[in-house]
């Protein structure tokens, strides 16, 4: 590679992230005052402790429209804020990321829309990333690009800095063939991501997806992993993304979440089971679905509440997009009809937050639940499932998987459901309620066994080893 030797690339040296959204998030108060607060979403989750302990740099957006701050130093991490302006937050982040691609990688869940002035926004937003990390990267730096919003910042960063080593990681979702040419910018996509030596999915399917649109839409030689691109060799591979399991382990056992968790039961009425969702609100997740087998039981009799409640905490998110303004009606009617028909004063069979939690109430909320519910139609990973059995150092609670989550080929020993049969997640949700508990415990003990070994480390350290491998 242009300028740069196998030995300049060490796993521990500096890294320059380029991701969509800083670690933090600018709001602004009613009384106009700003402060930062945690960017919602699994990438942040698992990238901000993994640079932090490096001590690199982070490319991104503040989260809100408008001139972007000056680059400043937070929790050990160098942030180069890219401004957007109002129309480019509509167009290239709510419309090309949130409204085409996103469901277009999540199995068409929702319709993507394809609009041109989109398209065209999200190229010149691309473009900004690319010219703010030339100016920042040090020579013969590593940069690491992520996800869907950026997919063609690899190519125009490698022509205004052949000097650099460039990885990119798709949290999401990479669909088939057959879906993916459904967009009508797919070869700029392709042309996009091979600007990167090394191109990371989180499933080895999607890797593999990736590998065949190179050569069926590009004819280019492709073997194995490797793809023949402009006198280079690129690979794509999956590196299943986790979290930091010892700290998460560490911070739902100590005393105070131990506390909270059984006041959380108090608080709820002491039920005999609580079932736990915890999610982005996205149409992705399965909410209803899970409301939906929830209301079955109870009107089958099979559950009783409040002796069984739902708790469903979800952060709220993309509030301007359609389809999420859609789905968070359609999820308030449900539950308030399903508590107008099972709830008792004082007494709701669910209950619903639609807000953001600390890290020490989700891990008091995971450590507090009997069975937890996570349903998505399509995910890429899903850490909320990693985060549950990570929490659970009691061994005790069960988890309720849906097998089209990436989580789901590690952990196998979750209750596992497809969440387009209704039927068949009731069964399972009753099951996992049920559980003995020597059985429940087998099965966590094994999960946590896997988890142990395939953390945050394992997977940043499984992909820079493979650059290094490519530089
Ligand atoms: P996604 O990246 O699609 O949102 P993941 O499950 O991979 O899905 O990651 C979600 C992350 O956001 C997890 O770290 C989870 O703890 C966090 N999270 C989800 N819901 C909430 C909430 N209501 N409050 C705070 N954090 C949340
Ligand atoms: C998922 C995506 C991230 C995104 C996050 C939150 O995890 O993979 O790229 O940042 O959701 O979504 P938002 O649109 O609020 O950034």
């Amino acid at each position: 590679m242009a300028g740069t030797d196998a030995g300049d690339v060490q796993a521990d040296s500096p890294v320059v992230v380029v991701a969509n959204r800083l670690p933090v998030d600018q709001v602004t108060d009613d009384d106009g005052t700003t402060r930062w607060q945690r960017s919602p979403g699994g990438l942040v989750t698992a990238l901000e402790p993994f640079v932090a302990g490096r001590g690199g740099a982070w490319v991104g957006w503040s989260g809100s429209a408008g001139e972007a701050p000056e680059p400043f130093e937070s929790g050990g991490i160098s942030l180069v804020p890219v401004e957007l302006s109002e129309e480019e937050v509509d167009r290239y982040y709510e419309g090309m990321s949130n409204a085409s691609l996103w469901p277009l990688y999540h199995d068409v869940v929702e319709k993507p829309e394809y609009h041109r002035t989109w398209w065209d926004t999200y190229v010149q937003v691309n473009k900004r990333f690319a010219d703010r990390t030339a100016e920042v990267a040090a020579e013969g730096a590593i940069v690491w690009v992520h996800d869907y919003q950026l997919q063609l910042v690899p190519a125009m960063l490698r022509q205004r800095r052949p000097d650099l080593t460039i990885g990119f990681f798709l949290h999401i979702p990479f669909p088939p063939y057959e879906l993916f040419t459904q967009l009508p910018w797919r070869s700029a996509i392709v042309e996009g991501l091979l600007g990167a030596d090394l191109v990371g999915f989180q499933l080895p399917s999607a890797a593999a997806n990736f590998v065949q649109l190179a050569r069926r839409l590009h004819e280019l030689p492709t073997r194995g992993a490797t793809i023949e691109y402009d006198g280079r060799t690129v690979t794509a591979r999956a590196f299943p993304i986790s979290i930091d399991v010892a700290a998460f382990d560490r911070l739902a056992s100590s005393p105070e979440v131990l506390a909270r968790a059984k006041e959380i039961r108090a608080e709820l009425g002491d039920p005999q089971k609580m079932i736990l969702g915890v999610d982005r609100l996205d149409y992705t997740k399965g909410i209803s679905v899970r409301l939906n087998a929830f209301e079955e039981l109870l009107e089958d009799g099979a559950v009783e509440a409040p002796a069984t409640v739902l708790v469903q905490v979800a952060t709220p998110s993309r509030e301007r997009v359609e389809h999420y303004v859609h789905m968070r009606e359609t999820i308030e009617q449900q539950v308030g009809h399903i508590n107008g028909v099972y709830g008792s004063i004082g007494g709701p069979a669910v209950h619903y937050f639609n807000q953001s939690m600390p890290r020490e109430e989700l891990a008091a909320l995971y450590r507090a639940a009997d069975v937890m519910l996570v349903t998505p139609y399509r995910d890429g990973m899903n850490l909320v499932a990693k985060e549950y059995v990570a929490a659970r150092g009691d061994h005790g609670g069960a988890l309720v998987l849906s097998e089209f989550a990436g989580a789901a080929s590690e952990l196998r020993q979750a209750f596992l459901v497809n969440p387009h049969d209704v039927a068949g997640v009731k069964n399972q949700l009753l099951r996992a309620l049920r559980v003995e508990p020597a059985e429940g415990a087998r099965r966590m003990r094994a999960m946590r066994r896997h988890l142990a070994k395939h953390d945050l480390d394992h997977w940043a350290s499984s992909f820079f080893t493979a650059l290094r491998a490519q530089a």
